[in-house]
Parts: C-alpha cells; sequence; structure tokens
C-alpha cells in the first residue's frame, strides 16, 4: 500500500510527472461537508510551480477537478476523488539523461527496484506526486480548523547557512509567512535566502533548507501508544515528501545538549487544563498530545538535478558528465511549506478520527 496513507481518514495518491493527471482519492471523509474546488485550489497554488522567480519555471496552473464523492457542495461520505491534470511537459529535456542516472536522485533507485521507469520528469519519485497530499491534506485542514479549531502553519527556517531569526509559534499565521516568495516570516533573513537561491539558480546549482512546523489547537490524547505514536506518524508523513533528510519534534537534536533538569516541562495549570511552562517536548508525551501546540522542523537537501556539470557513469558503467537539462528548483523549501502543513493535518485529521472512535465507546 505505498500509495496509501491514513487508517480511517485515508488517502491514495496517482500519477507521474508527465502522465496526463495526478491526483488523490480520499476515503472516510465525513459527510455533510462543505467543499468546493475554492477550499482546495489556495494550498494548491502555494505548492505550484512557476509561482514565483526562486521556483523551477514549469508553468503548471494546477487547477483542481473534484470528480465524485460531492453532491450540491456537500461531502457525500463516498470516495472524493481528486484530479489534476499535467500540461506543461517538455518529456525531451529527459532524453539525453535516460541512460545516466541522476546522482542522488530516484533513477537509479527505481530501475533497480522495478526493472523500468518513467524516465521522464522523475515519475513517481518526482513531487507532482505531493499534489494529491496537498489536495487532500486542504480537505482535512478544512475540517481540522471548522469543527475542532486546529490550525497548521509550515514557514521557512533556514536555507542553506541562512538561517531566520525565531518565530512566534502562538502567533505566526500563513499571511506572515507568504509575504516573501521565500516563505521566511523573519524579512532579513528572507532577502538574503532568496538572493542565494537566486544566485544558485543562475549558475545552475542548488540549495537545501529546513521547514518549521507548528499544530495548535490540539486536544490532550491524540495518538496511538507504541507503533502509532503521534510523533511517528508524523515523522513517516514528512519522511515521505521528496527530498527530507530529517525530521524533528520539539527540542530535537538540540535538546540531547541539555540536562534533564533544563529539558523537562514542569506542569501548571493552564485554566481549567493542565499546561506546561515550557514546550521541549514540542507536545508530545509518550507519542500522545499534551494539549501544547505541536513542534516539528523538517529538514531538505539541495535538489538533485543541476545544469553544473557532474563527473559520474552512464547504466552501464561508462564514465561521462552530467550536465542536466529541464527546468529545476534551485530550492525546494517555499513550495514545501504547504506539502508540511498537508502531511501534518493528514496524520491530525486521522488521529482525531481514531480517538474519536475509542472514545465513542468507553467506560471511562
Ligand atoms: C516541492 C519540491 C520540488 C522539487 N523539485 C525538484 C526539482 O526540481 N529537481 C530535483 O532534482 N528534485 C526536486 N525535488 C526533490 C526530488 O523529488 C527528490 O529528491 C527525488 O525524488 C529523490 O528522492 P529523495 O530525495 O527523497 O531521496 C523536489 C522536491 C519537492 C518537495
Amino acid at each position: 500500500m505505498a500509495s496509501s496513507f491514513g487508517t480511517l481518514f485515508s488517502v491514495t495518491t496517482f500519477g507521474e510527472s508527465h502522465c496526463k493527471s495526478v491526483g488523490v482519492v480520499i476515503d472516510c471523509c465525513p459527510p455533510g461537508l462543505a467543499l468546493s474546488e475554492e477550499d482546495i485550489q489556495p494550498q494548491l497554488d502555494r505548492r505550484r510551480p512557476g509561482q514565483s522567480a526562486l521556483s523551477t519555471d514549469r508553468q503548471e496552473a494546477d487547477r483542481v477537478l473534484i470528480l465524485s464523492g460531492t453532491e450540491n457542495g456537500r461531502t457525500l461520505g463516498t470516495p472524493i476523488a481528486l484530479r489534476v491534470n499535467n500540461l506543461d511537459q517538455r518529456p525531451g529535456d529527459y532524453s539525453a539523461m535516460s541512460h545516466i542516472p541522476r546522482p542522488s536522485h530516484a533513477d537509479f533507485t527505481y530501475q533497480m527496484k522495478y526493472g523500468i521507469r518513467a524516465a521522464s520528469g522523475g515519475g513517481r519519485s518526482s513531487a507532482r506526486e505531493s499534489i494529491g497530499t496537498v489536495a487532500a491534506g486542504a480537505v482535512a485542514d478544512k475540517i481540522l480548523r471548522r469543527k475542532y479549531g486546529i490550525d497548521i502553519v509550515a514557514w521557512v527556517e533556514s536555507v542553506g547557512d541562512i538561517v531566520a531569526g525565531a518565530v512566534d509559534v502562538a502567533t505566526i499565521s500563513r499571511q506572515q509567512v507568504d509575504r516573501t516568495p521565500i516563505r521566511c516570516p523573519d524579512p532579513e533573513a528572507a532577502a538574503r535566502m532568496e538572493q542565494r537561491t537566486a544566485q544558485l539558480k543562475e549558475i545552475g546549482d542548488s540549495v537545501g533548507g529546513v521547514v518549521g512546523c507548528v499544530i495548535r489547537g490540539l486536544p490532550a490524547g491524540l495518538g496511538e501508544p507504541t507503533f502509532g505514536k503521534l510523533e511517528a506518524k508524523l515523522a513517516q508523513a514528512m519522511l515521505a515528501i521528496p527530498a527530507t533528510k530529517g525530521f524533528e519534534v520539539g527540542s530535537g537534536f538540540a535538546g540531547t545538549r541539555l540536562q534533564g533538569s533544563q529539558h523537562n516541562d514542569p506542569f501548571t495549570a493552564k485554566g481549567d487544563r493542565l499546561g506546561t511552562t515550557t514546550n521541549n517536548s514540542g507536545g508530545i508525551q509518550g507519542g500522545i498530545s499534551n494539549g501544547e501546540p505541536v513542534t516539528l522542523r523538517i529538514a531538505f537537501k539541495p535538489p538533485a538535478t543541476i545544469a553544473l556539470p557532474q563527473q559520474t557513469v552512464d547504466f552501464d558503467g561508462n564514465p561521462t558528465e552530467l550536465a542536466a537539462k529541464g527546468r529545476h528548483d534551485p530550492c525546494v523549501v517555499p513550495r514545501a511549506v504547504p506539502i508540511v502543513e498537508s502531511m501534518a493535518a493528514l496524520v491530525i485529521i486521522d488521529m482525531v478520527m481514531q480517538q474519536q472512535a475509542r472514545r465513542a465507546i468507553s467506560f471511562t
């Protein structure tokens, strides 16, 4: 079930980079939800290529169409199929590379696994697959906001060695994040990130970065202990995004440099609930949400396809030089922001539904 995700709110994505369409089928979306393309399109617009000079020049409108699962603008509880057509393809860009596996891309491993691959555009390994998760995530996001007051915001924290100032996770909004094309809420750092990305695009090189994310308004009690831990599901979801190389929750790796006395989050009364005075746990303890904001960081590598010449070998082992053609992102993090938010929404809606199923029949 490699293309499916989720236990109760389950999604199956389909499509390759240069096939006719990409999309998703959502199963078990609650019935009666007001849903139209306008609910989904804004997040796809934030993800789409060609949205700024900092992304790939591939131009795709990425207009979503709801094929099934709604009537008169309301969900029926039946499978919702969402489709986006691929329009701007240049398979010719890839013909020279069809015998040369791109270093650090997925050409070699897909070929080894299947004995065949969609050589044009990266096939299923392409970030176009994330259209399905972003479209489904927008539906989950609407339910979480409207019904549960849960909101999710991601932003760019660093590009290469340029690191933004600390973000106030209590107040950061998507509007603030979108004030700069690089999607970094620190304007001074954003300007330097944009300059660095533009310089690297110009010379045909690429750069990585870190995306931060906060999930606010979660009640305590979400997450299934042991193999269904909330952070384990979030890690799986985030590391399923192409080009991810690392995942942190709360204090993450930096927490290893603290002592227990510094790292522990003391409890305190917050109105009618228990909260914590600090949040090194990142809102999760024992795999279960504790009611504090869930804070995540996701590391993205520099995209592999670069125009600068690289010494490598072809599939037959013959030494060759590869200067990749095609239109590629010099840095994926600005476009990864809505993908991270969507993956988080898919995990949380599934956890909410699982917890409601558990509590519906409970003697406590
Ligand atoms: C939004 C987004 C855009 C991407 N654009 C490109 C790109 O233009 N060129 C490229 O080589 N990789 C790009 N990637 C990354 C590749 O899809 C990914 O590195 C490749 O499939 C290999 O998988 P892996 O890095 O997860 O091992 C992008 C990733 C994301 C999230």
